[in-house]
């Protein structure tokens, strides 16, 4: 597969495109639009699930030590006094004096509104999370966060799993899911929202290994980036100074995408240490240390957080994939997605609108379907219909054409090359399944 080559110098193209053809749409559009708010159309849900399914693929599928979870987007609130979020999840927002909008004092270079150049107010710490109640009374008693991360409902449970599958350190529990953020400044299409999903992982090892294996999952997740098509130059690694570590963590290493904005936060891995089994074992009561058969001991395992977006990373996807070409008179736009990661893998395009040919790409289609997302069109100049399917990233056109209703085979066009071979219709499957190979 070849990559873009193409420097994006701003988001504008791809929100347009996103929009265009059916990837991301402003929330709330026909009631004036919900600021900073998204939804994920038709070909976003399919770009989105198979981020992460990728995902879910590289840590649990194809290793024998991660296991998955899905645990509650409210969990018991004192979870969040034990991890620190009702304390330290704030962030200082200040008020410009003159006109009135919102800051995080951290993003001001020179402490002055970066919009009128006017004074800001005294910092004030604004904690980040969605607060609500359970049930119907409004009182304190029944007060509730929406989890802002969540790697916490994997804490609170790592006992029940770690005992229902008998895994011993080192091993890891991974999660996809939702989770809110009140954020002063969201922005930059869907890099930061107040709603959006994460891809979570908290690999418990043993004490005193953790420096280790921080730096193998540093590089490990960073392959796995590579391995799904972004491009290396794209990609870099940001160690966090200690003034700016989160209060858990004991080192963190951000992987940062060049995004058209400058580079940014794409993944955090961090060193929890025992932070967050300590913290739970403190509010809780419960002895949550594994008992090691090995050495007859009890240990509290270290952690390693290796903590995608899920939704910043298919932005990531999007923005690296996109690339345009002359075309003649026109220019030829193509999200250049690796195999894995592309809504579609193949169209099934007939060569023309005739009966015997749209019978024969019909029934080509309901086959690859049953193991592919496949798309068909049967509208417009065959040139036009490829376009199209480069625009969205289709990897592969599939064409029955008047030799296949002789001889069988169809022909195959790389969206990239624009070259076309010519397949049997019985291999296209396969051919196919060869073709999303990600090393
Ligand atoms: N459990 C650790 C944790 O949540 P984080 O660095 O705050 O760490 C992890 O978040 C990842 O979640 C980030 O690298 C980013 O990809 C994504 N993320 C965080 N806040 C986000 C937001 N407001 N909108 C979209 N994605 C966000």
């Amino acid at each position: 597969m070849r990559q873009s080559t193409y420097e994006l110098t701003d988001t504008a193209k791809v929100v347009s495109l996103a929009k265009r053809r059916g990837f991301v749409f402003p929330s709330s559009e026909i009631y004036g639009g919900f600021a900073n708010s998204w939804d994920y159309g038709p070909l976003g849900v399919l770009l989105k699930e198979n981020v992460k399914a990728a995902w879910m693929r590289a840590m649990v599928q194809e290793r024998d030590d991660i296991v998955a979870l899905d645990s509650s987007i409210i969990l018991h609130p004192r979870v969040w006094e034990a991890s620190g979020h009702v304390t330290h999840f704030t962030d200082p927002l200040v008020d410009c004096r003159g006109c009135g909008k919102r800051w995080r004092l951290d993003e001001l270079a020179d402490g002055r509104c970066p919009e009128c150049g006017g004074e800001v107010t005294e910092a004030r710490q604004f904690n980040l999370m969605f607060k609500t109640y359970v049930g119907p009374v409004e009182n304190d008693a029944a007060v509730a966060y929406l989890r802002p991360e969540t790697a916490q409902g994997i804490f609170i449970n790592f006992k029940l799993v770690q005992t229902a599958l008998r895994m011993r350190p080192p091993f890891g529990i991974a999660q996809i899911g939702k989770s809110f953020r009140n954020e002063i400044t969201p922005g930059n299409f869907i890099y930061r929202t107040r709603e959006f999903e994460q891809m979570e992982m908290e690999f418990f090892v043993m004490p005193g290994t953790s420096d280790e294996w921080l730096d193998y999952w540093v590089s490990e997740r960073k392959a796995w980036y590579e391995r799904h098509g972004i491009r290396s130059e794209n990609l870099r690694l940001r160690a966090h100074e200690t003034e700016e570590l989160a209060h858990y963590s004991r080192g963190t290493y951000d992987i940062e995408f060049k995004y058209p904005f400058g580079w940014g936060e794409l993944e955090g891995i961090a060193n929890r240490g025992d932070y967050d089994l300590s913290q739970h074992e403190e509010y809780s009561g419960e002895d949550l240390r594994y008992y090691d058969e090995e050495t007859k001991r009890h240990v509290r395992p270290e952690v390693i957080e290796p903590a995608a977006g899920a939704s910043r990373a298919t932005m990531a996807f999007l923005l690296d994939a996109y690339d345009e070409e002359p075309d003649g008179d026109e220019m030829r736009v193509v999200l250049r997605f690796h195999p894995s990661i592309a809504p579609y893998k193949a169209a099934v395009l007939p060569l023309q609108r005739k009966p015997d040919l749209i019978n024969l790409a019909k029934s080509i289609r309901a086959t690859i379907r049953k193991r592919f997302m496949t798309a068909y069109d049967e509208t417009g100049s065959i040139g036009r219909r490829y376009r199209r399917q480069d625009e969205i990233g289709t990897p592969f056109c599939v064409t029955p054409d008047f030799q296949s209703l002789e001889d069988g085979t169809v022909t195959v066009r790389d969206r990239d090359s624009m070259t076309q071979e010519r397949i049997a219709i019985a291999d296209i499957v396969p051919w196919l399944d060869q073709h999303m190979a990600t090393d």
